[in-house]
């Protein structure tokens, strides 16, 4: 079992998209894969229908989540098994966010090895998957240092604009840093996203992060596709709302590229 963190702090980036596309392109090929949402915006798991209660009045979140969250396993110590659920793609499986992910990062302050409480809950799981992938929030806090401890590769998604490099050397600083707590932990690629044929920025910025990157840089790059930015509404991955569309193509080859390197 391999697992995976993608994270950069920059925003917008593309990493909820990544690890549900990819999570789903690998599902699909017949690899047994296990999201994780670490996210308190929980992108992912509304992305996969997974949509929390709101109570419309108030804007709140009603108290009671309708499934257990990744809270329950920080927090409560709840085991992921009882966690995760089944989603409507064969194969994929998810361990939902909560909005009160939010308030984890304080909650967790006291607890002793609060890095490594998610690490921890990934190796006292039972069932085996083929890889386990986890999607960070946009920041650097104790959410993203638990992702970052528990996987063996960090998977760093780049959108082709300007200043994409920007905040890179922070993560990899951090990554260092975290080399004292998980020694194992490895760049196992970039991923560049949001690619835009017609501008000379997108050209440049590939050509910056192949440079910089050389072969750690994954050669299927993901083109900017509405279908892509559609799809997270409908509660549908891309091949379940339009398999023919260039988002669709990419995340294909890019699983095809993942499976090689990772076998
Ligand atoms: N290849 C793409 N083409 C078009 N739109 C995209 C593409 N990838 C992502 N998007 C859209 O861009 C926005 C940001 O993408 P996404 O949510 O995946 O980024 P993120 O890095 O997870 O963001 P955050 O840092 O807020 O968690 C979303 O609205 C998404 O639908
Ligand atoms: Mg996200």
């Amino acid at each position: 079992m391999k697992t995976f963190v993608v994270a950069n702090q920059k925003g917008g980036v593309g990493k909820t998209t990544t690890v549900m596309n990819l999570g789903a392109a690998l599902a699909i090929k017949g690899k047994k894969t296990l999201l994780i949402d670490l996210d308190p915006q929980a992108n992912l798991s509304s992305g996969l229908g997974f949509t929390q209660q709101f109570d419309k009045d108030s804007w709140n979140s009603t108290d009671e989540a309708p499934y257990k969250s990744v809270y329950d396993v920080l927090i409560d110590k709840e085991p992921l098994s009882s966690v995760f659920v089944a989603t409507s793609t064969a194969n994929l499986f998810l361990v939902p966010s909560h909005l009160s992910l939010a308030g984890a990062e304080i909650e967790m302050v006291n607890i002793i090895s609060r890095e490594t409480l998610l690490k921890k809950a990934i190796e006292g799981m039972s069932e085996e998957f083929d890889y386990v992938i986890i999607d960070c929030p946009p920041s650097l806090g104790l959410l993203t240092i638990n992702a970052l401890c528990a996987a063996d590769k960090l998977l760093i998604p780049i959108q082709c604009e300007y200043f994409a490099l920007e905040g890179l050397g922070q993560l990899i600083e951090t990554t260092k840093l975290i080399k004292g707590v998980n020694a194992n932990l490895k760049i196992g690629g970039v991923i560049l996203t949001m690619f835009d044929s017609r501008t000379k920025l997108s050209e440049s910025v590939v050509k910056d992060v192949k440079d910089f990157f050389k072969d750690v840089a994954f050669k299927s790059i993901v083109p900017r596709n509405v279908r892509l930015s559609e799809s997270p509404s409908h509660g549908k991955t891309i091949f379940q709302y339009d398999d023919k569309s260039t988002g669709a193509m990419a995340y294909k080859k890019l699983a095809n590229e993942f499976i090689k390197r990772f076998s």
